[in-house]
């Protein structure tokens, strides 16, 4: 009796310690399978992220996108098919770019090893190397994420973070992840680079309560000049204005310091200015040095990096990133 249960604790203390092992990312977790295949990612973008700068911005908002619905497991590669709308088409009027490039570099690591990379760490390996390729953070990117095979336009919709979130709101979306509020102020500090459409922000420029209004947390004259230089037509879902006038390819602070302006594009943004302990963060960043914020920006991607991540034998590795496995 006594002996059975002993033995009955030891299997699941060990089948416990292997659902640890298995459930791991590890650094460095082709280099027995595929030795090349992040060097081959690394010279790839290298090699052509300098003539389209932009797309690091794309890349790194597409590896946020994934990781929030269903975890980094490249859901939002998947097309849709004739009876299920995708995650990639549930956004129309504010498309994520750079699917093309990640198919590129899936083509050259499936040459290599054919079956063995996931498309879920090509996402997070390429939003971070393109990153440091122009001038921004590093972070460690652990590997050995799964590929899901679900991707479900719906789930989209509810699950990325609304661009009218106030600070509560995110903070449950955050926290959902294993992401806390600290996350949140330096995951956002991604606004830094990159642009949006006219359409994901003119309801602050132009119709805010439904009466004709401007958002009062939107400093006026930056929406003024919005209005008449950039948005002109609230419906507008072609024009793209730079997140931090000027400095769109920089990774610097000057997003905090347009927060602090009240000039940030977003409610999400201006809602990291409602609270207290936010706000004294962002000015804490604000103090430099940028290397700082790059060390907490590290830690809070190699964090948001393993959320829900698949590992093990769950999910599959995807032949084509657009579509599962059949
Ligand atoms: C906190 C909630 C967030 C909201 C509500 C939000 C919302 C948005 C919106 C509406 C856009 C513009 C889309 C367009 O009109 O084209 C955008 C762009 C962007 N977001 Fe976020 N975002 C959030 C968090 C994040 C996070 C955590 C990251 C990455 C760590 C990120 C990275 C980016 C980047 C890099 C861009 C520029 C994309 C480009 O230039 O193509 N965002 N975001
Ligand atoms: C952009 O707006 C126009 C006019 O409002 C609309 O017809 C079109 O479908 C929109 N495009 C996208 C990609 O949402
Ligand atoms: C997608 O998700 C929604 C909401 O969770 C669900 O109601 C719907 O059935 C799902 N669609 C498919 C095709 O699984
Ligand atoms: C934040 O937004 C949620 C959902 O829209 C709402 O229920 C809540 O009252 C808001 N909280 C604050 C403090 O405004
Ligand atoms: C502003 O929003 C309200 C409520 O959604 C709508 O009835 C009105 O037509 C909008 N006004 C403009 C100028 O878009
Ligand atoms: C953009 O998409 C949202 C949600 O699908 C929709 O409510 C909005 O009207 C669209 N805006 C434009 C300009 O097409
Ligand atoms: C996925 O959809 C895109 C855009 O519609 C298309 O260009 C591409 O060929 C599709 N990929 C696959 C593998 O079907």
């Amino acid at each position: 009796m006594g002996g059975t249960r002993y033995s009955g604790i030891i299997i699941l203390v060990l089948l416990g310690f292997l659902g640890s092992i298995q459930a791991q990312l590890v650094l460095g977790f082709y280099s027995k399978n595929c030795p090349r295949a992040e060097k081959i990612i690394h010279n790839f973008v290298n090699m052509h992220i300098h003539n389209a700068p932009s797309l690091a911005a794309a890349l790194l908002r597409m590896h946020f996108h994934d990781c929030f619905i269903r975890g980094c497991d490249a859901s939002v590669l998947l097309n849709s098919t004739s009876n299920n709308q995708a995650e990639k088409d549930a956004f129309p009027n504010l498309s994520l770019r750079g699917f093309d490039f990640v198919d590129r570099v899936k083509s050259l690591v499936e040459a290599e090893c054919p079956g063995i990379v996931s498309c879920a760490d090509i996402i997070a390996l390429v939003a971070r190397d393109s990153i440091v390729a122009t001038g921004g953070p590093f972070w460690r990117v652990p590997t050995g994420r799964r590929d899901g095979t679900i991707s479900n336009s719906t789930e989209a919709l509810n699950n990325i973070p609304p661009t009218f979130g106030n600070l509560t709101t995110l903070q449950k979306q955050f926290s959902k992840r294993g992401l806390d509020l600290n996350d949140l102020v330096l995951l956002s500090g991604a606004h830094t680079i990159g642009v949006s459409h006219c359409s994901s922000f003119s309801n602050r420029l132009y119709n805010f309560t439904g009466v004709g209004d401007q958002d009062p947390s939107l400093d006026s004259k930056y929406a003024a000049n919005l209005k008449a230089n950039k948005c002109r037509n609230p419906n507008d879902n072609t024009t793209k204005v730079e997140m931090t006038p000027g400095s769109r390819n920089t990774f610097d602070l000057g997003y905090y310091s347009l927060l602090l302006q009240r000039r940030a594009l977003f409610e999400s943004d201006a809602a990291l200015t409602t609270n207290p302990t936010t706000k004294s963060f962002v000015t804490q960043l604000l103090q430099g040095p940028l290397q700082n914020f790059y060390d907490k920006f590290a830690k809070s991607m190699e964090k948001m990096g393993r959320i829900n991540v698949k590992t093990g034998s769950i999910g599959e590795i995807r032949k084509q990133c657009a579509v599962v496995n059949s």
